[in-house]
């Protein structure tokens, strides 16, 4: 038997009885049009920036070739992954940890950062799908608003730590502004949080920048980790692979909450992720694309008065204010699938980078 796409689309995010929403379930309710374009086919997808290409051609072929694999328990994929990673970064393999998604590592570290309690920093709005978690093991936290830019608020959050502080989050770019902090800012503030604070530096679109990666810092900077995920530049949401970079005592700490570390992640995604890394061909088309379509979207915004916020990632967030129609009855009709809203009861919202002709039709469709 296999899913096809419709059945997956029926059964994604129906189901749980939780009396308490998932931040997944929360997703859906805040996404308007989320139940009615659920069991459409013809969907355009822009919502959860998602490659709009679909998976690295060479990650496919690799995936088929070692789907027969998948019988067998893996001692040696991690590995050779975590090899090229490092390779890739210039650091070792003990600097590495891979995993299925990022999010679980986002989830990981939360664990590991509240084993003796204590209190989160997180800026609002960002990526904080671990925020429930660590309230559910004793955490205490401080949500720091952005700055009137729309920026993460580094100055306020330092200003927020406490004696008890445990974690601070920092989604760089951020999701949903697609705002960029810059390598001096974010070590500034590294210089100036105490060492026994873990300070979480979430790069999942790090590569649709020209910035580079904070990875060659975590050898310096014990407290610093980052994490990074192939769902975005890769095509791998579905696939699930992430990995976290970090100092070799703090993988190591963050192993210890693993039974046996890599093994929740499919032989074939991981024969998959060694191929997409050498696919110089499609990340150079997904990045021109990216590029091509953002210069679009923003001067169609421009055109039409709606206020947006410069963006360094593969998404763009914008203000409903100017906008006089009903949007998502718009977004409705043309079958498309939207952001969910932010802010200011909801003003604001973020579309993700589809493919041009995909964007054509959305602003046609917003028109
Ligand atoms: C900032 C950020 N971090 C992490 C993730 C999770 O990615 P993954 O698919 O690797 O779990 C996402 C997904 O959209 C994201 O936007």
């Amino acid at each position: 038997m296999s899913i096809n796409r419709r059945d997956w689309l029926k059964t994604a995010f129906l189901g749980s009885a939780a009396l308490t929403l998932s931040p997944l379930e929360f997703f859906a309710k805040n996404t308007p049009n989320f139940s009615e374009l659920k069991n459409d086919d013809k969907t355009i997808r822009l919502c959860f920036n998602e490659n709009p290409f679909g998976v690295s051609p060479k990650a496919l072929e690799a995936m088929k070739e070692n789907l027969s694999l998948s019988s067998m328990y893996d001692f040696k994929f991690a590995d050779i992954l975590c090899s090229k990673l490092a390779e890739k970064n210039q650091l070792k393999q003990e600097n590495l940890l891979v995993s299925a998604g990022s999010s679980y590592l986002l989830e990981l570290i939360t664990k590991y950062v509240s084993l003796d309690k204590g209190h989160f920093i997180i800026p609002d709005p960002s990526f904080t799908i671990f925020e429930p978690i660590a309230e559910f093991l004793g955490m205490s936290k401080t949500v720091v608003p952005l700055t009137e830019h729309k920026r993460i608020d580094l100055e306020k959050m330092k200003n927020s730590i406490r004696k008890d502080t445990k974690l601070i989050y920092i989604c760089n770019p951020n999701n949903p502004t697609g705002d960029l902090l810059s390598r001096q800012e974010i070590e500034s503030f590294i210089k100036a949080v105490p060492e026994n604070i873990t300070i979480l530096v979430d790069e999942a679109y790090i590569e649709f920048t020209n910035q580079k990666s904070l990875s060659n810092w975590v050898n310096t900077y014990k407290n610093l980790v980052v994490t990074r995920t192939f769902s975005k530049l890769y095509g791998f949401a579905g696939a699930r692979l992430g990995y976290a970079i970090g100092h070799p005592k703090m993988i190591e700490n963050l192993k210890k909450l693993q039974s046996w570390s890599g093994a929740e992640i499919s032989v074939t995604t991981m024969a998959g992720a060694i191929a997409a890394m050498e696919d110089q061909e499609f990340i150079a088309k997904v990045l021109g694309n990216n590029q091509k379509v953002k210069d679009f979207t923003m001067s169609e915004f421009q055109k039409r008065g709606i206020k947006t916020v410069p963006s360094a990632a593969n998404f763009v967030y914008f203000s409903l204010e100017n906008y006089k129609e009903n949007y998502f009855k718009k977004l409705k009709d043309a079958k498309i699938l939207g952001g969910k809203t932010y802010e200011q009861n909801g003003k604001w919202t973020r579309i993700s980078l589809g493919t041009m002709e995909e964007m054509k039709v959305y602003f046609e469709a917003i028109s």
